[in-house]
């Protein structure tokens, strides 16, 4: 028998990253390829790059530069480290992180996972592989059938990717450069592999995609669907219990998704929906293509589908020429809206987008200064939130154990970690828990005899 070689994977960024992880592993796992926590034992270290927040490219760079001095040291005790770039800062700039970093022998676009094998192959056999172009039509060939002991390694809640790119434009934002246009996967495919999952004991399934309101899949009637009747389709699949869906844009919440939200228990009333500013001159300046009222309106459609809806979203303040007034419009409406959490970063400048040729740049000092503000509001307004639920008694989905002896924690409709002492017999059940208390931000709580909850659920089949 061959020993195992070793992979490390460290993800930066979104969602997609950590799915595309997961399959990035699925795929090497065919190669005889293990997972390791640590990159100093690695046979194959992946950087999964993020090129969507401040300063990504440097941070590859100074991380690349930590991993060079690994594999001089792997290479003097005899054993060989190949390091690869993976992620949307390989799309963007493979052929300058080729030039700067000697250090890389494999760089790869988000396209191109499924040719990890031959890339590795090529990069033994010629010393690199640069692989970062694939055309778009293939974009989902490639997807691998996943291998149901993989899937039970990853317990009870998975993603499984609907729609990938985005036509949308936000002047600040790379994605629709790097992801490229938007393209859905058929329902049938969807359908394919939620089923695959739910047959290997997957509860809850998180669809995702940039864009993924702006699903219209083809469906087995030959049209397209909207992610409203994709989510109906799917929660009629026997064992899934949750289904929950990231990052929606909200000029394209149709009626569609709105009666999912009204008609599905199996939907969970939590909604990621950015919003990036609360000012209309700026919102127009980021090429939105929504006001803040739009928006508003959104969430009001939400709220009266479903009256146990709670909402994030993402902020970005500072963007160019935004004045105090503008700034203090964004508080306005986080404070109106009222999330149970939310994202918030300080504008920076990605090369090649039109905010990068913007010239009224905001003061670092004032930057600085709004996004404290900003995060404080948003975090009294998440602790509330949680505070809210002591006292009450919710459906938790369990997942693991805990890092405690004897505890499970798992998950309530709104994300919040909870836990309980129990036997780990409750994993992959949504049982009622009484909440009494909060430690940061999880609940602590007892399992509940009986289940007078908000958001009832069945476990399914
Ligand atoms: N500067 C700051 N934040 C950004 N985001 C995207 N691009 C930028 C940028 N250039 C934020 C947005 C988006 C989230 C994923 O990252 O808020 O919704
Ligand atoms: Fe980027 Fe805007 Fe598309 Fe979101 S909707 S991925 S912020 S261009």
């Amino acid at each position: 028998m061959t020993t195992p070689r070793k992979l490390h994977i460290k993800s930066y960024g979104c969602q997609m990253n950590v799915y595309d992880a997961q399959r990035m592993v699925d795929t090497l796992a065919g190669e005889g390829f293990v997972e390791t926590a640590s990159a100093d034992d690695a046979d194959l270290v992946i950087l999964n790059t993020c090129h969507i927040r401040e300063k990504a490219s440097e941070k590859v760079y100074s991380e690349l530069g930590r991993l060079r001095v690994a594999k001089e040291e792997a290479a003097r005790a005899g054993r060989e480290m190949k390091i690869a770039v993976a992620g949307c800062v390989a799309q963007a700039e493979g052929e300058e992180i080729i030039h700067r970093a000697p250090t890389v022998d494999i760089v790869v676009g988000p396209q191109s996972y499924h040719h990890l094998p031959q890339l590795l192959q090529r990069a033994r056999a010629n010393g690199r592989a640069l692989e970062t172009e694939f055309p778009v039509e293939d974009k989902f060939g490639f997807l691998p059938q996943p291998k149901p002991d993989a899937i039970r390694a990853r317990g009870i809640s998975a993603f499984v990717t609907v729609q990938e790119g985005c036509d949308k434009f936000c002047t600040f934002c790379v994605v629709p450069y790097t992801r490229g246009a938007e393209v859905s996967r058929p329902v049938a495919k969807i359908i394919d592999d939620v089923m695959q999952l739910a047959d290997n004991g997957v509860r809850e399934i998180t669809l995702i995609g940039q864009n993924v309101n702006a699903y219209h899949g083809e469906g087995p009637d030959g049209r397209a669907w909207p992610l409203g009747k994709l989510l109906q389709r799917l929660a009629e699949i026997p064992g899934v219990a949750r289904l929950r869906y990231s990052t929606s844009h909200p000029r394209d919440v149709d009626d569609s998704l709105i009666a999912a939200h009204r008609d599905l228990p199996e939907l969970m009333p939590f909604v990621h929906l950015p919003v990036q500013s609360g000012s209309d001159r700026i919102l127009a300046a980021m090429n939105r293509k929504h006001t803040a009222d739009d928006y508003r309106r959104v969430i009001d459609r939400f709220r009266a589908a479903r009256q146990d809806i709670a909402f994030s979203s993402d902020f970005i303040v500072g963007f160019p020429g935004e004045t105090r007034e503008e700034f203090s419009a964004t508080l306005a409406l986080v404070t109106q809206i009222g999330y149970a959490a939310s994202y918030s970063f300080k504008y920076s400048p990605r090369p090649g987008t039109p905010a990068a040729e913007m010239r009224e740049t905001v003061s670092a000092l004032e930057m600085d200064e709004r996004l404290g503000r900003l995060q404080g509001l948003i975090d009294s307004q998440q602790s509330a939130f949680n505070r809210a639920a002591i006292g009450t008694t919710v459906d938790v989905l369990f997942e693991r154990a805990a890092r405690n002896p004897g505890q499970i924690v798992g998950r309530t409709a709104y994300l919040q970690p909870a836990h309980v002492m129990a036997s780990p017999d409750i994993i992959g059940k949504i049982l009622p828990v009484r909440i009494d208390s909060l430690e940061r931000y999880s609940l602590i709580g007892e399992l509940a005899t009986s289940a007078p909850s908000l958001v009832s659920q069945t476990i399914g089949a």
